[in-house]
Protein backbone atom coordinates (compact mmCIF):
# COMPACT_ATOMS: atom_id res chain seq x y z
CA UNK A 1 0.00 0.00 0.00
CA UNK A 2 1.49 3.31 -0.88
CA UNK A 3 1.49 5.34 1.96
CA UNK A 4 0.98 8.73 0.58
CA UNK A 5 -2.35 7.35 -1.09
CA UNK A 6 -5.19 6.62 0.81
CA UNK A 7 -8.78 5.70 -0.94
CA UNK A 8 -11.55 7.97 -0.20
CA UNK A 9 -9.02 10.16 1.82
CA UNK A 10 -9.73 12.95 -1.13
CA UNK A 11 -11.30 13.11 -3.95
CA UNK A 12 -8.91 11.07 -6.41
CA UNK A 13 -7.85 13.59 -8.70
CA UNK A 14 -6.97 12.50 -12.63
CA UNK A 15 -5.71 14.64 -15.64
CA UNK A 16 -6.75 13.23 -18.45
CA UNK A 17 -4.23 14.68 -21.89
CA UNK A 18 -5.32 13.80 -24.98
CA UNK A 19 -4.81 15.39 -28.48
CA UNK A 20 -8.55 16.16 -28.99
CA UNK A 21 -11.63 15.95 -27.14
CA UNK A 22 -15.32 17.11 -27.92
CA UNK A 23 -16.64 19.33 -27.91
CA UNK A 24 -13.51 21.17 -28.74
CA UNK A 25 -11.81 19.76 -31.50
CA UNK A 26 -12.84 16.17 -32.55
CA UNK A 27 -11.38 13.92 -35.73
CA UNK A 28 -12.48 10.37 -34.24
CA UNK A 29 -13.41 8.52 -31.43
CA UNK A 30 -10.58 9.31 -29.03
CA UNK A 31 -12.37 12.75 -29.10
CA UNK A 32 -15.75 11.30 -27.93
CA UNK A 33 -14.06 9.48 -25.10
CA UNK A 34 -11.79 12.31 -24.25
CA UNK A 35 -15.47 14.18 -23.85
CA UNK A 36 -17.69 11.64 -21.99
CA UNK A 37 -15.03 9.37 -19.79
CA UNK A 38 -14.26 12.26 -17.82
CA UNK A 39 -17.88 13.61 -17.65
CA UNK A 40 -18.93 10.72 -16.14
CA UNK A 41 -15.68 10.21 -13.70
CA UNK A 42 -16.83 13.70 -12.09
CA UNK A 43 -20.56 12.20 -11.98
CA UNK A 44 -19.11 9.97 -9.88
CA UNK A 45 -16.88 12.16 -7.11
CA UNK A 46 -13.81 12.12 -9.34
CA UNK A 47 -12.00 15.30 -10.17
CA UNK A 48 -11.22 14.63 -13.73
CA UNK A 49 -9.72 17.51 -15.90
CA UNK A 50 -8.88 17.26 -19.62
CA UNK A 51 -5.46 19.30 -20.98
CA UNK A 52 -4.95 19.36 -24.68
CA UNK A 53 -3.92 21.35 -27.18
CA UNK A 54 -5.58 24.95 -27.83
CA UNK A 55 -5.99 24.45 -31.88
CA UNK A 56 -6.23 27.00 -34.16
CA UNK A 57 -9.76 26.09 -35.22
CA UNK A 58 -10.69 24.83 -31.88
CA UNK A 59 -14.59 25.37 -31.10
CA UNK A 60 -15.39 27.68 -28.82
CA UNK A 61 -12.13 29.64 -28.66
CA UNK A 62 -14.52 32.33 -27.46
CA UNK A 63 -15.33 30.59 -24.33
CA UNK A 64 -11.56 30.04 -22.86
CA UNK A 65 -10.44 31.91 -19.94
CA UNK A 66 -6.65 32.78 -20.12
CA UNK A 67 -5.01 31.65 -16.49
CA UNK A 68 -0.89 31.86 -17.47
CA UNK A 69 2.38 31.78 -19.43
CA UNK A 70 5.54 29.79 -19.48
CA UNK A 71 8.60 28.22 -20.99
CA UNK A 72 8.69 24.64 -22.17
CA UNK A 73 11.93 22.97 -23.31
CA UNK A 74 11.88 21.34 -26.11
CA UNK A 75 15.05 19.72 -26.78
CA UNK A 76 17.18 22.39 -26.52
CA UNK A 77 15.05 25.14 -27.06
CA UNK A 78 12.43 26.99 -25.16
CA UNK A 79 8.97 27.25 -26.20
CA UNK A 80 6.46 29.47 -24.93
CA UNK A 81 3.05 28.10 -23.87
CA UNK A 82 -0.13 29.74 -22.44
CA UNK A 83 -2.49 27.92 -20.71
CA UNK A 84 -6.43 28.85 -21.22
CA UNK A 85 -9.15 26.62 -19.34
CA UNK A 86 -12.89 26.51 -19.46
CA UNK A 87 -15.65 24.14 -17.75
CA UNK A 88 -18.12 22.02 -19.47
CA UNK A 89 -20.36 19.49 -17.93
CA UNK A 90 -18.46 19.96 -14.48
CA UNK A 91 -15.29 19.01 -16.11
CA UNK A 92 -12.47 21.67 -15.88
CA UNK A 93 -10.73 22.06 -19.57
CA UNK A 94 -6.91 23.24 -20.20
CA UNK A 95 -5.73 24.10 -23.49
CA UNK A 96 -1.76 24.75 -24.25
CA UNK A 97 -1.38 27.16 -26.91
CA UNK A 98 1.57 27.83 -29.03
CA UNK A 99 0.68 28.95 -32.19
CA UNK A 100 3.50 28.29 -33.77
CA UNK A 101 2.88 24.62 -32.96
CA UNK A 102 -1.01 24.64 -33.03
CA UNK A 103 -2.52 26.99 -35.04
CA UNK A 104 -2.42 25.54 -38.24
CA UNK A 105 -6.17 24.21 -40.23
CA UNK A 106 -6.34 20.46 -38.55
CA UNK A 107 -4.96 18.49 -35.90
CA UNK A 108 -2.43 16.28 -37.41
CA UNK A 109 -0.71 15.10 -40.68
CA UNK A 110 2.31 17.56 -40.80
CA UNK A 111 5.76 17.35 -41.11
CA UNK A 112 6.96 18.08 -37.72
CA UNK A 113 3.63 16.00 -35.58
CA UNK A 114 6.18 14.69 -33.46
CA UNK A 115 7.94 17.74 -32.65
CA UNK A 116 4.35 19.34 -32.11
CA UNK A 117 3.22 16.50 -29.89
CA UNK A 118 6.45 16.09 -27.94
CA UNK A 119 5.94 19.67 -27.10
CA UNK A 120 2.85 19.08 -26.15
CA UNK A 121 3.58 16.31 -23.53
CA UNK A 122 6.41 17.85 -22.38
CA UNK A 123 4.11 21.09 -21.46
CA UNK A 124 1.43 18.91 -19.72
CA UNK A 125 4.29 18.06 -16.99
CA UNK A 126 5.28 21.75 -16.69
CA UNK A 127 1.32 22.79 -16.29
CA UNK A 128 1.67 21.52 -13.32
CA UNK A 129 3.76 24.12 -11.78
CA UNK A 130 1.53 26.49 -12.39
CA UNK A 131 -1.76 25.11 -11.41
CA UNK A 132 -3.71 23.77 -8.27
CA UNK A 133 -3.97 20.86 -9.17
CA UNK A 134 -1.15 17.78 -8.54
CA UNK A 135 -3.05 14.43 -10.22
CA UNK A 136 -2.75 11.16 -8.96
CA UNK A 137 -3.31 9.96 -11.92
CA UNK A 138 -1.91 11.17 -15.72
CA UNK A 139 -4.10 8.94 -18.48
CA UNK A 140 -2.32 9.51 -21.53
CA UNK A 141 -3.95 8.54 -24.83
CA UNK A 142 -2.46 7.54 -28.17
CA UNK A 143 0.95 8.46 -29.67
CA UNK A 144 0.00 11.76 -29.10
CA UNK A 145 0.74 11.89 -25.19
CA UNK A 146 3.07 9.08 -24.87
CA UNK A 147 5.60 11.06 -24.37
CA UNK A 148 4.37 11.93 -21.07
CA UNK A 149 5.32 9.16 -18.85
CA UNK A 150 8.59 8.85 -20.76
CA UNK A 151 9.47 12.74 -19.71
CA UNK A 152 8.30 11.83 -15.73
CA UNK A 153 10.51 9.51 -15.00
CA UNK A 154 13.23 11.41 -16.71
CA UNK A 155 13.03 14.83 -15.86
CA UNK A 156 10.60 14.66 -13.13
CA UNK A 157 10.53 12.14 -10.69
CA UNK A 158 12.72 13.86 -8.55
CA UNK A 159 10.47 16.17 -7.83
CA UNK A 160 8.28 16.49 -4.81
CA UNK A 161 5.39 17.11 -6.96
CA UNK A 162 5.42 14.48 -8.77
CA UNK A 163 7.25 11.37 -7.29
CA UNK A 164 4.19 9.60 -5.98
CA UNK A 165 2.39 10.46 -9.72
CA UNK A 166 1.23 7.04 -11.80
CA UNK A 167 0.57 6.86 -15.19
CA UNK A 168 -2.11 5.06 -17.31
CA UNK A 169 -1.79 4.68 -21.14
CA UNK A 170 -4.56 4.25 -23.53
CA UNK A 171 -3.99 2.86 -26.51
CA UNK A 172 -6.88 3.66 -28.72
CA UNK A 173 -5.94 2.51 -32.35
CA UNK A 174 -2.25 0.55 -32.52
CA UNK A 175 -1.90 1.50 -36.14
CA UNK A 176 -0.95 4.89 -35.21
CA UNK A 177 2.54 4.82 -33.04
CA UNK A 178 3.96 8.14 -33.69
CA UNK A 179 7.25 6.91 -35.78
CA UNK A 180 9.82 8.51 -36.81
CA UNK A 181 13.97 8.05 -37.74
CA UNK A 182 16.33 8.18 -34.64
CA UNK A 183 17.74 11.42 -35.17
CA UNK A 184 14.34 13.48 -33.87
CA UNK A 185 15.15 12.43 -30.63
CA UNK A 186 18.04 14.32 -29.35
CA UNK A 187 17.64 17.13 -30.47
CA UNK A 188 13.56 17.51 -30.90
CA UNK A 189 12.40 15.38 -28.33
CA UNK A 190 15.59 16.53 -25.72
CA UNK A 191 15.94 12.54 -24.91
CA UNK A 192 20.51 11.96 -24.62
CA UNK A 193 21.65 9.13 -26.02
CA UNK A 194 21.82 7.24 -22.34
CA UNK A 195 17.98 7.15 -22.47
CA UNK A 196 17.22 6.36 -26.00
CA UNK A 197 16.50 2.77 -25.77
CA UNK A 198 13.67 3.79 -24.35
CA UNK A 199 11.31 4.89 -27.45
CA UNK A 200 14.18 3.21 -29.76
CA UNK A 201 12.13 -0.08 -31.37
CA UNK A 202 12.87 -1.82 -34.63
CA UNK A 203 15.61 1.17 -35.25
CA UNK A 204 12.71 3.89 -35.25
CA UNK A 205 12.13 6.25 -32.74
CA UNK A 206 8.73 4.93 -31.54
CA UNK A 207 6.64 7.33 -29.15
CA UNK A 208 3.88 4.87 -28.49
CA UNK A 209 6.64 1.88 -27.33
CA UNK A 210 8.18 4.24 -24.70
CA UNK A 211 4.98 4.79 -23.19
CA UNK A 212 4.76 0.64 -22.94
CA UNK A 213 8.10 1.11 -21.03
CA UNK A 214 7.50 3.99 -18.57
CA UNK A 215 3.63 3.97 -17.90
CA UNK A 216 2.28 1.98 -14.34
CA UNK A 217 -0.39 0.43 -16.62
CA UNK A 218 -1.87 0.10 -20.25
CA UNK A 219 -5.02 -0.24 -21.21
CA UNK A 220 -6.97 -0.34 -24.25
CA UNK A 221 -10.47 0.09 -25.20
CA UNK A 222 -12.17 -3.02 -25.05
CA UNK A 223 -11.32 -6.51 -23.86
CA UNK A 224 -11.38 -8.14 -27.17
CA UNK A 225 -8.43 -5.69 -28.48
CA UNK A 226 -6.27 -6.45 -25.66
CA UNK A 227 -6.05 -9.89 -26.66
CA UNK A 228 -5.90 -9.28 -30.08
CA UNK A 229 -3.25 -7.04 -30.20
CA UNK A 230 -1.15 -9.83 -28.86
CA UNK A 231 -1.20 -11.60 -31.67
CA UNK A 232 0.83 -9.88 -34.98
CA UNK A 233 -2.10 -9.36 -37.04
CA UNK A 234 -3.58 -6.81 -35.32
CA UNK A 235 -0.31 -5.28 -33.96
CA UNK A 236 1.53 -3.37 -36.61
CA UNK A 237 4.88 -4.90 -35.19
CA UNK A 238 4.63 -4.31 -31.45
CA UNK A 239 3.13 -7.85 -30.22
CA UNK A 240 6.59 -9.32 -28.92
CA UNK A 241 6.63 -6.09 -26.76
CA UNK A 242 3.40 -6.05 -25.91
CA UNK A 243 3.10 -9.67 -24.43
CA UNK A 244 6.18 -8.49 -22.33
CA UNK A 245 4.00 -6.17 -20.82
CA UNK A 246 0.71 -8.04 -20.44
CA UNK A 247 1.02 -7.80 -16.56
CA UNK A 248 0.08 -4.35 -16.63
CA UNK A 249 -2.27 -4.48 -19.53
CA UNK A 250 -5.96 -4.67 -19.58
CA UNK A 251 -9.24 -3.89 -21.99
CA UNK A 252 -12.14 -1.61 -20.73
CA UNK A 253 -14.72 -1.20 -22.99
CA UNK A 254 -15.96 2.37 -24.29
CA UNK A 255 -19.31 3.79 -23.00
CA UNK A 256 -20.56 6.97 -25.53
CA UNK A 257 -22.45 9.93 -24.17
CA UNK A 258 -26.00 9.07 -23.92
CA UNK A 259 -27.29 12.57 -23.58
CA UNK A 260 -25.43 13.47 -26.78
CA UNK A 261 -26.72 10.30 -28.95
CA UNK A 262 -29.95 10.22 -27.55
CA UNK A 263 -33.21 9.98 -30.15
CA UNK A 264 -35.59 11.43 -28.17
CA UNK A 265 -33.98 14.67 -27.46
CA UNK A 266 -31.24 14.69 -30.73
CA UNK A 267 -32.07 18.22 -32.91
CA UNK A 268 -30.60 16.55 -35.89
CA UNK A 269 -33.27 14.05 -36.91
CA UNK A 270 -36.68 15.46 -38.39
CA UNK A 271 -38.53 13.40 -35.78
CA UNK A 272 -37.73 12.37 -32.23
CA UNK A 273 -38.91 9.16 -30.73
CA UNK A 274 -37.97 6.71 -27.74
CA UNK A 275 -38.34 2.95 -27.17
CA UNK A 276 -42.01 3.99 -26.29
CA UNK A 277 -42.84 5.29 -29.82
CA UNK A 278 -39.87 3.74 -32.22
CA UNK A 279 -42.04 2.26 -34.85
CA UNK A 280 -43.60 5.91 -35.58
CA UNK A 281 -40.44 7.70 -34.94
CA UNK A 282 -38.17 5.55 -36.75
CA UNK A 283 -40.54 5.35 -40.26
CA UNK A 284 -40.58 9.15 -40.16
CA UNK A 285 -36.59 9.24 -39.78
CA UNK A 286 -36.54 6.34 -42.94
CA UNK A 287 -38.77 8.34 -44.73
CA UNK A 288 -37.00 12.08 -44.57
CA UNK A 289 -33.67 9.95 -44.69
CA UNK A 290 -34.90 8.69 -48.65
CA UNK A 291 -35.66 11.86 -49.41
CA UNK A 292 -32.80 12.90 -48.71
CA UNK A 293 -30.89 10.87 -51.01
CA UNK A 294 -33.55 10.58 -53.78
CA UNK A 295 -34.70 6.91 -52.63
CA UNK A 296 -37.01 5.04 -53.47
CA UNK A 297 -40.19 4.45 -50.65
CA UNK A 298 -41.30 0.58 -51.79
CA UNK A 299 -40.72 -1.02 -48.39
CA UNK A 300 -37.08 -1.70 -49.10
CA UNK A 301 -34.76 -1.99 -45.74
CA UNK A 302 -32.02 0.62 -46.13
CA UNK A 303 -28.87 -0.56 -44.47
CA UNK A 304 -26.66 3.00 -43.33
CA UNK A 305 -22.72 3.52 -42.84
CA UNK A 306 -21.16 6.25 -41.29
CA UNK A 307 -17.20 5.64 -41.20
CA UNK A 308 -13.97 7.27 -42.64
CA UNK A 309 -13.38 5.65 -45.91
CA UNK A 310 -10.26 3.30 -45.05
CA UNK A 311 -9.26 -0.22 -45.39
CA UNK A 312 -9.03 -0.92 -41.70
CA UNK A 313 -13.20 -0.08 -41.45
CA UNK A 314 -13.89 -3.00 -44.08
CA UNK A 315 -14.98 -1.09 -47.15
CA UNK A 316 -13.44 -3.44 -49.19
CA UNK A 317 -15.85 -6.19 -48.34
CA UNK A 318 -18.58 -3.36 -48.75
CA UNK A 319 -17.72 -2.99 -51.98
CA UNK A 320 -17.52 -6.69 -53.08
CA UNK A 321 -20.87 -6.96 -52.11
CA UNK A 322 -23.18 -3.47 -52.42
CA UNK A 323 -23.83 -4.44 -55.97
CA UNK A 324 -25.37 -7.85 -54.62
CA UNK A 325 -27.01 -6.12 -51.44
CA UNK A 326 -28.73 -3.85 -53.95
CA UNK A 327 -30.19 -6.53 -56.62
CA UNK A 328 -31.61 -8.14 -53.41
CA UNK A 329 -33.53 -5.05 -52.89
CA UNK A 330 -32.19 -3.41 -50.06
CA UNK A 331 -30.76 0.37 -50.05
CA UNK A 332 -27.61 1.74 -48.91
CA UNK A 333 -26.62 4.80 -47.42
CA UNK A 334 -23.10 5.85 -47.09
CA UNK A 335 -21.77 8.47 -45.23
CA UNK A 336 -17.61 8.98 -45.14
CA UNK A 337 -14.37 10.42 -46.70
CA UNK A 338 -10.96 8.83 -46.91
CA UNK A 339 -9.24 6.79 -49.29
CA UNK A 340 -10.06 8.08 -53.27
CA UNK A 341 -10.54 4.09 -54.39
CA UNK A 342 -13.83 4.13 -52.29
CA UNK A 343 -15.02 7.39 -52.43
CA UNK A 344 -15.04 7.13 -56.45
CA UNK A 345 -16.40 3.36 -55.73
CA UNK A 346 -19.08 4.26 -53.86
CA UNK A 347 -20.07 7.65 -55.49
CA UNK A 348 -20.00 5.87 -58.95
CA UNK A 349 -22.32 2.86 -57.55
CA UNK A 350 -24.74 6.15 -56.66
CA UNK A 351 -25.16 7.39 -60.01
CA UNK A 352 -25.53 3.33 -61.14
CA UNK A 353 -28.35 2.73 -58.81
CA UNK A 354 -30.63 5.58 -58.45
CA UNK A 355 -33.22 5.60 -56.26
CA UNK A 356 -31.36 2.58 -54.20
CA UNK A 357 -27.89 4.03 -53.29
CA UNK A 358 -27.24 7.35 -51.60
CA UNK A 359 -23.33 8.63 -50.89
CA UNK A 360 -21.97 11.48 -48.96
CA UNK A 361 -18.39 11.76 -49.48
CA UNK A 362 -17.51 14.44 -46.02
CA UNK A 363 -18.20 14.20 -42.69
CA UNK A 364 -21.58 16.18 -41.38
CA UNK A 365 -22.26 15.24 -37.95
CA UNK A 366 -25.62 16.45 -38.33
CA UNK A 367 -26.06 13.83 -41.55
CA UNK A 368 -24.84 10.78 -39.66
CA UNK A 369 -27.35 11.41 -36.50
CA UNK A 370 -29.95 11.65 -39.43
CA UNK A 371 -28.58 8.09 -40.81
CA UNK A 372 -28.15 6.47 -37.48
CA UNK A 373 -31.87 7.10 -36.82
CA UNK A 374 -33.68 6.91 -40.64
CA UNK A 375 -31.62 3.77 -41.45
CA UNK A 376 -33.20 0.18 -40.63
CA UNK A 377 -29.67 -1.50 -39.80
CA UNK A 378 -26.00 -0.28 -39.79
CA UNK A 379 -23.13 -2.06 -41.34
CA UNK A 380 -19.32 -1.91 -39.49
CA UNK A 381 -17.61 -4.98 -41.05
CA UNK A 382 -13.79 -3.58 -39.66
CA UNK A 383 -11.01 -5.65 -40.53
CA UNK A 384 -9.57 -3.91 -36.73
CA UNK A 385 -11.90 -2.21 -34.27
CA UNK A 386 -10.18 -1.51 -31.01
CA UNK A 387 -13.84 -0.59 -29.61
CA UNK A 388 -16.04 1.19 -31.94
CA UNK A 389 -18.81 3.90 -30.84
CA UNK A 390 -20.80 4.02 -33.93
CA UNK A 391 -22.42 0.48 -33.52
CA UNK A 392 -23.43 1.40 -29.84
CA UNK A 393 -24.84 4.74 -31.44
CA UNK A 394 -27.08 3.04 -34.02
CA UNK A 395 -27.88 0.15 -31.15
CA UNK A 396 -29.40 3.95 -29.10
CA UNK A 397 -31.25 4.91 -32.38
CA UNK A 398 -32.49 1.29 -32.48
CA UNK A 399 -30.28 0.42 -35.62
CA UNK A 400 -29.25 -2.94 -35.55
CA UNK A 401 -25.53 -3.42 -35.94
CA UNK A 402 -24.44 -5.84 -38.87
CA UNK A 403 -20.62 -6.01 -37.60
CA UNK A 404 -17.49 -8.81 -38.13
CA UNK A 405 -16.45 -10.03 -34.32
CA UNK A 406 -13.46 -8.51 -33.41
CA UNK A 407 -12.20 -5.81 -30.78
CA UNK A 408 -15.04 -4.41 -29.13
CA UNK A 409 -17.39 -5.14 -31.94
CA UNK A 410 -17.21 -8.77 -30.87
CA UNK A 411 -17.54 -7.53 -27.04
CA UNK A 412 -20.77 -4.91 -27.99
CA UNK A 413 -22.93 -6.94 -30.59
CA UNK A 414 -24.11 -10.42 -30.03
CA UNK A 415 -25.50 -12.25 -33.26
CA UNK A 416 -29.59 -12.50 -33.35
CA UNK A 417 -30.18 -14.44 -35.76
CA UNK A 418 -30.08 -17.69 -33.12
CA UNK A 419 -31.98 -15.95 -30.03
CA UNK A 420 -31.02 -13.10 -27.89
CA UNK A 421 -28.93 -10.61 -29.78
CA UNK A 422 -28.65 -6.87 -30.50
CA UNK A 423 -27.38 -7.09 -34.29
CA UNK A 424 -26.25 -9.81 -36.80
CA UNK A 425 -22.48 -10.79 -36.78
CA UNK A 426 -19.68 -12.73 -38.83
CA UNK A 427 -16.13 -14.00 -37.53
CA UNK A 428 -14.14 -14.03 -40.44
CA UNK A 429 -12.81 -11.51 -42.78
CA UNK A 430 -14.61 -11.99 -45.96
CA UNK A 431 -17.16 -10.83 -48.58
CA UNK A 432 -19.15 -14.20 -48.18
CA UNK A 433 -19.74 -13.61 -44.59
CA UNK A 434 -20.96 -10.36 -44.62
CA UNK A 435 -23.17 -10.67 -47.55
CA UNK A 436 -24.53 -13.57 -45.56
CA UNK A 437 -24.96 -11.66 -42.56
CA UNK A 438 -26.72 -8.93 -44.57
CA UNK A 439 -28.97 -11.35 -45.98
CA UNK A 440 -30.23 -12.88 -42.18
CA UNK A 441 -30.80 -8.92 -41.48
CA UNK A 442 -32.94 -8.78 -44.55
CA UNK A 443 -34.86 -11.79 -43.28
CA UNK A 444 -35.09 -10.70 -39.93
CA UNK A 445 -36.74 -7.00 -41.46
CA UNK A 446 -39.05 -9.29 -43.17
CA UNK A 447 -40.70 -10.26 -40.29
CA UNK A 448 -42.69 -7.82 -38.36
CA UNK A 449 -42.82 -8.94 -34.85
CA UNK A 450 -39.11 -10.43 -34.38
CA UNK A 451 -37.57 -7.02 -35.96
CA UNK A 452 -39.32 -5.22 -33.49
CA UNK A 453 -38.35 -6.91 -30.49
CA UNK A 454 -34.68 -6.72 -31.93
CA UNK A 455 -35.10 -3.16 -32.44
CA UNK A 456 -36.56 -3.18 -28.82
CA UNK A 457 -33.44 -5.03 -27.37
CA UNK A 458 -31.01 -2.49 -29.29
CA UNK A 459 -32.67 0.28 -27.78
CA UNK A 460 -32.29 -1.23 -23.93
CA UNK A 461 -28.76 -2.14 -24.33
CA UNK A 462 -26.96 0.15 -21.84
CA UNK A 463 -23.87 1.50 -23.51
CA UNK A 464 -23.61 4.59 -21.02
CA UNK A 465 -20.22 4.94 -19.57
CA UNK A 466 -21.80 4.16 -16.05
CA UNK A 467 -19.86 0.45 -16.03
CA UNK A 468 -17.07 1.27 -17.39
CA UNK A 469 -16.22 4.85 -15.61
CA UNK A 470 -16.59 2.48 -12.46
CA UNK A 471 -14.09 -0.34 -14.47
CA UNK A 472 -11.77 2.90 -14.70
CA UNK A 473 -11.97 3.94 -11.20
CA UNK A 474 -11.14 0.74 -10.01
CA UNK A 475 -7.81 0.54 -12.19
CA UNK A 476 -6.98 4.07 -10.88
CA UNK A 477 -7.14 3.04 -7.58
CA UNK A 478 -4.94 -0.25 -8.04
CA UNK A 479 -2.43 2.10 -9.39
CA UNK A 480 -2.31 4.98 -7.32
CA UNK A 481 -1.44 2.36 -4.90
CA UNK A 482 1.17 0.79 -6.60
CA UNK A 483 4.52 1.67 -4.99
C1 LIG B 1 -10.14 4.83 -32.19
C2 LIG B 1 -10.51 3.41 -32.56
C3 LIG B 1 -11.99 3.13 -32.29
C4 LIG B 1 -12.34 3.54 -30.87
C5 LIG B 1 -11.94 4.98 -30.61
C6 LIG B 1 -12.20 5.45 -29.20
O1 LIG B 1 -10.70 5.73 -33.08
O2 LIG B 1 -10.21 3.15 -33.93
O3 LIG B 1 -12.27 1.77 -32.46
O4 LIG B 1 -13.72 3.40 -30.65
O5 LIG B 1 -10.55 5.15 -30.86
O6 LIG B 1 -11.50 4.69 -28.25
Amino acid sequence: MNPFYQEGANLMKILYAASEATPFAKSGGLADVAGSLPKALVKDGVDARVIMPLYGDLKFRDKLEYVTNYSVPVGWRSQYCGLFKAEVNGVTYYFLDNEYYFKRRGLYGFYDDGERFAFFSRAVLETLFYIDFTPDIINCNDWQTALVPVYLNLYYRHLDKFNRIKTVFTIHNIAYQGKYGTDILEDTCGIGRRDQHIVEYDGCANFMKGAFETADKITTVSPTYAQEILDPWFSYGLDALLREKQYKLCGILNGIDMDANDPATDKHIPFNYSIDNFEEGKAKCKEALQDRFGLNKDGSPVFGMVSRMVGMKGFDLVQSVADGLVDRGIELVILGSGESQYENFFSELCARHPGRVGTYIGFEPALSQEIYAGADAFIMPSKSEPCGLAQMVACRYGTPPIVRETGGLRDSIHDSTMGDGNGFTFAGYSAHELYEACCHAQDAYNNKENWHNLVHHCMECDFSWDVSAKSYEGLYNETANLW
